[in-house]
């Protein structure tokens, strides 16, 4: 069965009336709670638990192993029973499943290390950049007009978590969108928004003969020839970068075989996206292919997959962009067709993220 028959989707108002209430606590006190989860993660407290198993754990082998004070165990212990991450049998404490995936479900950890560092001291100001259009959470981190300029030197440890998210992503649907490019035979690949030459590497290593040129900002093709200059000669000789603003550079290169653009369009308003994607069409040869790779908010198999999509477009919100947010399959299809592109292939659930595979042909 095609992954997207069997999609997740919110058509339905399923939680019983006492439910709705602790729903509505947990939302509340959702901020209070997410800090006391790190807290417990982090200072060993879950793990302990694990390491206690079916044995489980009295506060005071908490206090001596975890090196907390009574006080501090305690009221930590009780958020997590609040939280569902633990439960109490006989005066001892035990991880739940909860507690056990913020433990060790790597989706779940690079998640909690990127709202923790990147986003939670901005998020207050929500309210704001959704009234001003405009990433008014930003100025935690300093002056920018977007994020991605500063990605580069964002303080530690946002910057380590912010990669790890990005990547964590991107990296489990790439091995899987692999033979999908490959079968085009591409002699020249762009890297739209190429980071830190992720991609670029996977095809170098997968095609010994591909040549790969990542477009992106400037500040980022530092990092890039940085990542690249670890290779060995074969494969560095194979990448290049070329420094571009897809906003604004109306002239761009047309040597690619194939145009791949890997979590990028999300970084952009759909009226941005529909003029990049036009200027892309005006460069591109006749026969050369675009590939989408995205992870669609409404094309998600489950509702951990949504629910993480829909609380990250807020992150576009006020942390990056001000205008952006993971799109819509609709929303995408209208932005290929406003451009003169034709969808000729679309390819649902690919990785842990659920992202979909768009390829498409530049029109008439
Ligand atoms: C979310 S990251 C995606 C990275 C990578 N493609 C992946 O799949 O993991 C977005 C990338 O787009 C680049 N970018 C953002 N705005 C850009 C612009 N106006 N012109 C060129 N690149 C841009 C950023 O520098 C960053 O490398």
């Amino acid at each position: 069965m095609n992954p997207s028959d069997e999609r997740f989707l919110y058509d339905r108002d399923d939680i019983e009336a006492a439910d709705a209430v602790t729903e509505a606590q947990r939302i509340v006190f959702g901020p209070i709670l997410f800090q006391a989860a790190v807290c417990l993660r982090d200072f060993g407290v879950l793990a302990r638990l694990k390491r206690s198993g079916a044995q489980g754990a009295a506060l005071d082998e908490i206090v001596r192993d975890c090196g907390l004070s009574v006080y501090a165990a305690g009221v930590l212990l009780d958020a997590g029973l609040a939280a569902r991450l633990l439960f109490e049998k006989d005066g001892r404490f035990f991880l739940g499943r909860v507690g056990r995936c913020l433990l060790g479900n790597a989706m779940t950890r690079v998640n909690m290390d990127y709202v923790r560092d990147v986003c939670y001291a901005g998020m207050a100001k929500l309210g704001q950049a959704l009234r001003e259009g405009k990433p008014a959470g930003l100025g935690v981190f300093g002056d920018w007009p977007t994020i991605y300029p500063a990605l580069p030197s964002l303080p530690e440890p946002a910057r380590t978590s912010w990669f790890a998210f990005d990547h964590h992503y991107s990296d489990d649907a790439f091995g899987l969108a692999l033979a999908h490019v490959f079968r085009h035979r591409p002699g020249h690949i762009y890297d739209v928004g190429g980071n830190t030459g992720r991609w670029a590497l996977r095809c170098a290593a997968h095609d010994r003969d591909v040549r790969v040129t990542v477009l992106d900002l400037p500040e980022q093709l530092a990092l890039l020839e940085r990542e690249i200059g670890k290779e060995g000669p074969d494969v560095a000789a194979r990448i290049g970068a070329h420094s571009v603003d897809m906003l604004r550079d109306e002239r761009l290169p047309g040597e690619a075989d194939v145009w791949w653009m890997s979590q990028f369009l999300d970084c952009f308003s759909e009226a941005q996206i529909t003029g990049i994607l036009a200027r892309v069409r005006r460069a591109m040869k006749p026969e050369a292919r675009l590939f989408i790779l995205e992870p669609l908010c409404d094309r998600q198999r489950f509702e951990a997959g949504a629910l993480t999509l829909n609380a990250i477009s807020l992150y576009f919100t006020c942390m990056a962009n001000g205008n952006s947010r993971f799109l819509r399959f609709e929303t995408l299809e209208k932005c290929l067709a406003r451009s003169g592109f034709v969808t000729e292939e679309v390819v649902d659930g690919l990785g842990i993220g659920g992202h979909t595979l768009m390829i498409a042909a530049p029109g008439e």
